[in-house]
C-alpha cells in the first residue's frame, strides 16, 4: 500500500507492507534512526516519536495508521538554524544521559508532557515518566530535566 507522511516538514511518500510498523518507517524509509527500538512491546518508550502533537511509541503503531498525519522525530526538535530545543538544552544541562540510547524518547515524551502539564510537581514528573525506561538509570538527571525544561518551554511559548 502507499502511504503519504509528513515528517518533520517533509511529505514522504513510500510503498509499505500494512504490516510495517511506524518506527520501521522512519528509521528504514525515511533514513531517521535518531528513534530507537529498545524493547518492541510497546515498554520502554525509546521509540517515542510525535504524531499531530501527541506522544505516541512508534514501535506500536502501524505506519498506515500515521497516513496523512504530522510526525516529529528528535531529528526535527531543534530549530532551523540548530539552535537546541529548550528540552534538548535542558537535559545538556542536568546530565539528564548517559549512554543517550533512551534520550531521543526520553526528550520527546518530555516535550510533551510540558505541553501538557507545565506546573508538574517532582513527584508527577516521576510518574508520568513510568512509561520510559534508562537502562543507565539516570533518572535524577532526567527528572531535573524534565521539571527545567517545561518551565522554559512555558516561559518561550514553545
Ligand atoms: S521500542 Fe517502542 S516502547 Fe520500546
Ligand atoms: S542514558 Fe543510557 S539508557 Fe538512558
Amino acid at each position: 500500500m502507499q502511504i503519504t507522511l509528513t515528517v518533520n516538514g517533509t511529505p514522504i511518500t513510500r510503498e509499505v507492507e500494512p504490516r510495517t510498523l511506524l518506527v520501521e518507517f522512519l528509521r528504514e524509509e525515511a533514513g531517521l534512526t535518531g528513534t530507537h527500538v529498545g524493547c518492541d512491546t510497546t515498554q520502554c518508550g525509546c521509540c517515542a516519536v510525535h504524531v499531530d502533537g501527541r506522544a505516541v511509541k512508534s514501535c506500536t503503531v502501524l505506519a498506515a495508521q500515521a497516513q496523512g498525519t504530522e510526525v516529529t522525530t528528535i531529528e526535527g526538535l531543534a530549530a532551523p538554524d540548530g539552535a537546541l530545543h529548550p528540552m534538548q538544552q535542558a537535559f545538556s544541562t542536568h546530565h539528564g544521559l548517559q549512554c543517550g540510547f533512551c534520550t531521543p524518547g526520553m526528550i520527546m515524551t518530555c516535550v510533551a508532557l510540558a505541553r501538557d502539564y507545565p506546573e508538574m510537581t517532582e513527584t508527577e514528573a516521576r510518574e508520568k515518566l513510568e512509561g520510559n525506561i534508562c537502562r543507565c538509570t539516570g533518572y535524577n538527571g532526567i527528572v531535573a530535566a524534565l521539571l527545567d525544561g517545561a518551565q522554559k518551554m512555558a516561559g518561550d511559548d514553545v
